[in-house]
């Protein structure tokens, strides 16, 4: 029994420091914006100035992270004429609803789902700030919006706070805000499946492609974690007290397609951050390695290394979604 609390008292703690994590990528992106890597007039409405100068590095992976992901995310919306749903896991602080809005790019409905905690936080955030809220209001149509301190629900946006490991409360609480299966779906996790122990993030691969006859999953997470450089960077989280505890899917590229491809994916693809990074138009890469200046670029290429962007499709519809690719 001893041993059971102690477990329990674990795991809790390891979630309050996976749920941390949320801070640290919208710092990091904050902090890129700050620095004129993309442009993005809401971050700064979720999350305040960070105090500390990040290494140049860590920019630019995160410029090759939001540059790969919303090629892909544009490619789906482009074959679905936005006729879809996009579904966020582990979205954090994302700003993406509002970015595609500003674009004319909203699909039928945009959801986003994180731990219950991190979802009334956003939910504060979005309440008391009119540039978050009136978007919302703005693409609302029909019956009254539906908003309490831990889910919110419009006609084309919707927050949900449920633990991706509990897949019926989930698939409930989508329900409840009015997901349509039937629907093309564009589910994405960016570092998020890491932090669930691989049985959990199997099972949710496996709930996602039994429940959307057409979908993308777009992944991306760590990989060749097994190196000296994956090892410190295991290391380095777990001195803060965050545990990997996913790490055996991010063995390598192949480990990361057989996942999909053992839960029920039709079609899977995996590239690292190096990959991503040079297939970015050259006068993207001018312009953002311009503005600092990085001593030497070994370091940038171990960590792009460690990093990969994954996709799989399911295209019952035959829309062409296994032709999408960066
Ligand atoms: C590193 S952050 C990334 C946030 C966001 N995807 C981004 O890229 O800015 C990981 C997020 O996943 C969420 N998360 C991790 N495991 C989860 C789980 N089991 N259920 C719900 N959310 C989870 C955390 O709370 C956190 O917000």
């Amino acid at each position: 029994m001893a041993s059971t609390s102690r477990d329990l008292f674990a795991s809790e703690a390891n979630d309050e420091a996976v749920r941390g994590t949320c801070d640290d990528a919208s710092q990091c992106k904050r902090y890129a914006v700050n620095m004129g890597y993309w442009k993005d007039p809401y971050i700064e409405y979720f999350v305040r100035q960070p105090k500390e100068r990040k290494a140049p590095e860590i920019s630019r992976g995160y410029y090759a992270r939001v540059q790969g992901v919303g090629r892909l995310l544009k490619a789906f919306l482009q074959k679905t004429q936005c006729n879809c749903q996009i579904i966020n896991l582990g979205a954090g602080m994302d700003t993406l609803f509002w970015k595609l809005k500003d674009e004319n790019l909203l699909p039928r409905k945009y959801f986003e789902v994180d731990f219950p905690s991190i979802v009334a936080r956003k939910i504060h955030y979005i309440k008391s700030k009119p540039p978050l809220s009136k978007p919302i209001m703005e693409s609302h149509s029909g019956e009254s919006l539906l908003i309490d301190s831990h889910s919110l629900d419009s006609s084309r946006y919707a927050i949900i706070g449920a633990d991706l490991r509990e897949l019926l409360k989930l698939e409930e609480n989508l329900k409840k805000c009015s997901m349509d299966p039937q629907l093309p779906t564009l589910l994405m996790a960016e570092c998020v499946l890491v932090y669930m122990a691989p049985e959990h993030s199997a099972s949710l691969l496996k709930w996602v492609s039994g429940f959307f006859p057409t979908a993308m999953f777009i992944n991306y997470e760590q990989v060749n974690m097994t190196d000296r450089f994956g090892q410190i960077m295991i290391e380095n989280l777990q001195s803060r007290k965050c545990t990997l505890i996913g790490v055996e899917a991010c063995i390598s590229l192949d480990t990361q397609k057989e996942r999909y491809l053992h839960n029920g994916w039709e079609r899977a693809n995996a590239i690292d951050m190096m990959m991503v990074y040079n297939c970015l138009p050259p006068d993207d890469i001018k312009r953002i390695e311009a503005l600092e200046f990085l001593d030497e670029k070994e370091l940038l290429e171990q960590l792009m290394q460690h990093y990969c962007l994954s996709w799989a499709t399911k295209d019952s519809q035959n829309l062409g979604l296994s032709e999408i690719t960066l």
